[in-house]
C-alpha cells in the first residue's frame, strides 16, 4: 500500500517523483504529496488522485514523494506525507505501519508538537530528537524504536543526503549514471533504468556523493550487487489501451505460454519435494488465495495428492498442524502481501520449507522463501488482478503434473490451452461480452456457480465483479445453492455458471436449471452452448485447464461492467494494488 519514489542526481527531481508517483498511483490514490530540496524544503500536498497534476515544480536535484492508502488517519491534506518535524530540519515519507505510534506519542508529544494524526509523523520527531548524533545515526536511533514494519524515506533541511529504511515494506534502488532513484515498486523508474540493488529488511541506504548500505542492527556497511531485470518499459505502460486492466486481460495471448516456461529440473526437483513432504499448504491472499483453492483440486485430480489450502490471514491459527518436514506453497503477484509474509514466518519457525509462485522479481516473498518459481507475467498494474491469475494457475497446474510424474503431458496441454487463449482473445469476443455486460451492468446482484476446480474460480469471478463494478457479486460451489442460497434468485438474477467438459458438467447444468426455474437469468461460460442457457460464451475445450480459459471472459464482463457504471477500473476504491498492511 502506498507508493513512495525519491531521485538524486542530475537530472530534474521534482519532474522524476511527480511522473514516478503518476506510475505508482495503482499503491493507493486518496492523497499525495511531494518534498523538495532545493535551499529550504518545498512540500507541496494534495488529497484526491495526482493523475492529473500537470503544475510545474521547482527544478531540483533531490526529491521525495508519496501517494497514499491512508490507515492511520483521514484522508486529509495533514494526513498526506511529507511530513515534517517540528523545527523543519527532518522530512519524512513512510509505507508501512507503526504498531506502537500511541507509546511513541505519549513520550515524544511533552517536546514535541504533531499536526497530523498519522504514525509516520512520530518518525520525523524521533529522528529530530537524535539529530545531534548526527543523520545516519539519528536514525539507526529512531528505527530502534519503531515496532512494526516500515519502508521510509528521510531527507533533510541542512544536508544534501537521501537516506531509506526498511523492515517488512518494499523499497528497491534504481542507479544510472548521475543518479539514484529509490521507489517502492520498479515501474517507478523502469522508464529510466534496469539496473537495480535490492535494499534488504533491516537495512539502510544512504545516498549522499555515492551509495552506501548499512544493517540496521549491526550498523555495519553492506555490499551490493547491481542486478539488471528483465522487465520492459512498454510493459509498464498502457500502449494504446484505455486501462491496464483491459490491456493485462489481453496480454494472456503470451502470458501464459510465459508461465510454463520454465526449468523442467527444477520443476522436477519440487515436485519430489511435494511428494515427499510431510504435508503441504497452498497459501495465498485474495485472487492468489483463490489460485490455491483451486490448486487443491488440480493437485487431486492430477497427482492423487492431497494438499491443503489456507488463507494466509488465516494461516496462524493452523501453525499447530505444521510439522518439520513440511511445505508451504505461498502465490503471490507483488510477493509483498503481508498477511502472506507472516505465514512464511510462521512456517519457518516450525522449519517447515516455502517455495513461492511469484511476479515480482527480487520480492520480500522471493527473498524470504527457500525456493521460488517466476510467473514472468510483466508488470500487473491494474488493481483488480488478472494476467497474474492464469500465470498461476498455470504453473500451478503444471507442478501438479510434475508430481504425478506426468510433466510432458502438463505441458502440452497448457500449451495447447495457452495457445487457444491467443485464438479466443479478438476484438470480436470483447465485444460479445460487452453487450452482455450492456444487458447486467444496473443489476443489484450477480451469482456465480461452478464444480470442483470451477468452484474457487466462481469465488474468484465474484472478487473480479466486486471490485471493480462495486456490483454485489457471489459465488457459489454449484450444489450448495440448494441448500439456502437459491433463495437469493429472483426475476432476471444473473447467474453465471462456470461449465467445462468434465465429469461435472451434468451436475452443474442441472444446478443452472434450478435456478432459471426461480426466473433466474443463465449466462453460460461453456465449451458448447445448452438450451438452459439465456447467454452463452463459448471458451475452448481444454479438459482439466477449463479454470484458466473460464475467468477470462468474466475478467473481461467485470472490466466493461465498471466502464458502463463510469468507473475506472484500475483503481476501485478502497483497493490499493499491494497489501502490505495486515
Ligand atoms: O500480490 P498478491 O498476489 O499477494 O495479492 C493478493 C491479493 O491482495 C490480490 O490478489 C487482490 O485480491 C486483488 N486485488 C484481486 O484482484
Amino acid at each position: 500500500m502506498c507508493g513512495i519514489i525519491a531521485y538524486k542526481g542530475e537530472r530534474n527531481a521534482s519532474e522524476i517523483v511527480v511522473q514516478g508517483l503518476k506510475k505508482l498511483e495503482y499503491r493507493g490514490y486518496d492523497s499525495w504529496g511531494v518534498a523538495i530540496k532545493n535551499k529550504d524544503i518545498l512540500l507541496r500536498k494534495e488529497v484526491g488522485k495526482i493523475t492529473d497534476f500537470n503544475e510545474e515544480l521547482p527544478k531540483s536535484s533531490l526529491a521525495i514523494a508519496h501517494t497514499r492508502w491512508a490507515t492511520h488517519g483521514g484522508v486529509t491534506k495533514e494526513n498526506a506525507h511529507p511530513h515534517f518535524s517540528c523545527n523543519k530540519e527532518v522530512v519524512i515519507i513512510h509505507n508501512g505501519i507503526v504498531d506502537n505510534f500511541q507509546e511513541l506519542k505519549q513520550k515524544l508529544s511533552k517536546d514535541h508538537k504533531f499536526v497530523s494524526e498519522t504514525d509516520t509523523e512520530i518518525i520525523a520527531h524521533l529522528i529530530e530528537s537524535y539529530l545531534e548524533r548526527g543523520y545516519e545515526e539519528a536514525i539507526f536511533e529512531a528505527v530502534k524504536r519503531i515496532e512494526g514494519r516500515y519502508a521510509i524515506l528521510v531527507i533533510f533541511r541542512d544536508s544534501n543526503k537521501l537516506i531509506a529504511a526498511r523492515k517488512g515494506s518494499p523499497m528497491i534502488v534504481g542507479v544510472e549514471d548521475g543518479g539514484y532513484f529509490i521507489a517502492s515498486d520498479i515501474p517507478a523508474f523502469l522508464g529510466y533504468t534496469n539496473k537495480v540493488m535490492y535494499i534488504d529488511d533491516n537495512e539502510m541506504v544512504v545516498i549522499d556523493d555515492g551509495i552506501k548500505f548499512f544493517n540496521l542492527d549491526s550498523r555495519q556497511e553492506v555490499q551490493k550487487r547491481l542486478i539488471e531485470i528483465d522487465w520492459k518499459t512498454e510493459e509498464a505502460e498502457k500502449e494504446g489501451y484505455e486501462h491496464f486492466m483491459i490491456k493485462e486481460i489481453m496480454e494472456q495471448k503470451e502470458t501464459i505460454r510465459k508461465a510454463i516456461n520454465q526449468d523442467e529440473n527444477k520443476l522436477l526437483f519440487i515436485a519430489n519435494k511435494i511428494n515427499n513432504a510431510f504435508g503441504t499448504y497452498l497459501v495465498g491472499c485474495g485472487t492468489a488465495g483463490k489460485v490455491c483453492q483451486t490448486g487443491e483440486y488440480f493437485f487431486s485430480k492430477i497427482a492423487g495428492k492431497h494438499i491443503n489450502f489456507a488463507f494466509a490471514s488465516e494461516f496462524t491459527n493452523y501453525h499447530r498442524f505444521l510439522t518439520k518436514g513440511g511445505l508451504m506453497l505461498t502465490v503471490s503477484q507483488s510477493g509483498e502481501t503481508a498477511d502472506v509474509l507472516e505465514a512464511i514466518e510462521v512456517a519457518k519457525k516450525k522449519e517447515v520449507e516455502v517455495i513461492s509462485l511469484l511476479n515480482v522479481f527480487g520480492s520480500s516473498m522471493m527473498r524470504q522463501s527457500d525456493f521460488s518459481f517466476m510467473i514472468n507475467a510483466g508488470p500487473e498494474k491494474a488493481v483488480a488482478s488478472t494476467k497474474a491469475t492464469t500465470s498461476q494457475l498455470a504453473l500451478l497446474m503444471l507442478l501438479a503434473y510434475a508430481c504425478a510424474n506426468k510433466l510432458d503431458e502438463g505441458k502440452k496441454l497448457l500449451i495447447d490451452t495457452a495457445s487457444k487463449v491467443n485464438d479466443m482473445l479478438n476484438p470480436r469476443y470483447e465485444e460479445h461480452i460487452r453487450k452482455l455486460a450492456e444487458k447486467i451492468y444496473n443489476s443489484e446482484n450477480i451469482y456465480i456457480i461452478g464444480r470442483g476446480a470451477n468452484y474457487p474460480m466462481a469465488l474468484e469471478s465474484a472478487i473480479k465483479i466486486q471490485e471493480v463494478s462495486y456490483i454485489h457479486a457471489e459465488g457459489f460451489a454449484a450444489g450448495e445453492l440448494k441448500h439456502g442460497p437459491i433463495a437469493l434468485i429472483s426475476e432476471k438474477t444473473p447467474c453465471i455458471t462456470l461449465v467445462a467438459n468434465d465429469e461435472n458438467k451434468k451436475d452443474i447444468l442441472s444446478n443452472a436449471m434450478e435456478v432459471k426455474a426461480r426466473g433466474g437469468y443463465i449466462i453460460g461460460i461453456s465449451p458448447e452452448n445448452n438450451i438452459i442457457f439465456d447467454y452463452w460464451i463459448k471458451v475452448p475445450d481444454v479438459s482439466d485447464a477449463s479454470p484458466i480459459v473460464n475467468i477470462i471472459p468474466v475478467q473481461i464482463l467485470a472490466y466493461h461492467l465498471a466502464v458502463l457504471r463510469g468507473l475506472d477500473p484500475d483503481k476501485p476504491r478502497n483497493l490499493a494494488k499491494s497489501v502490505t498492511v495486515k
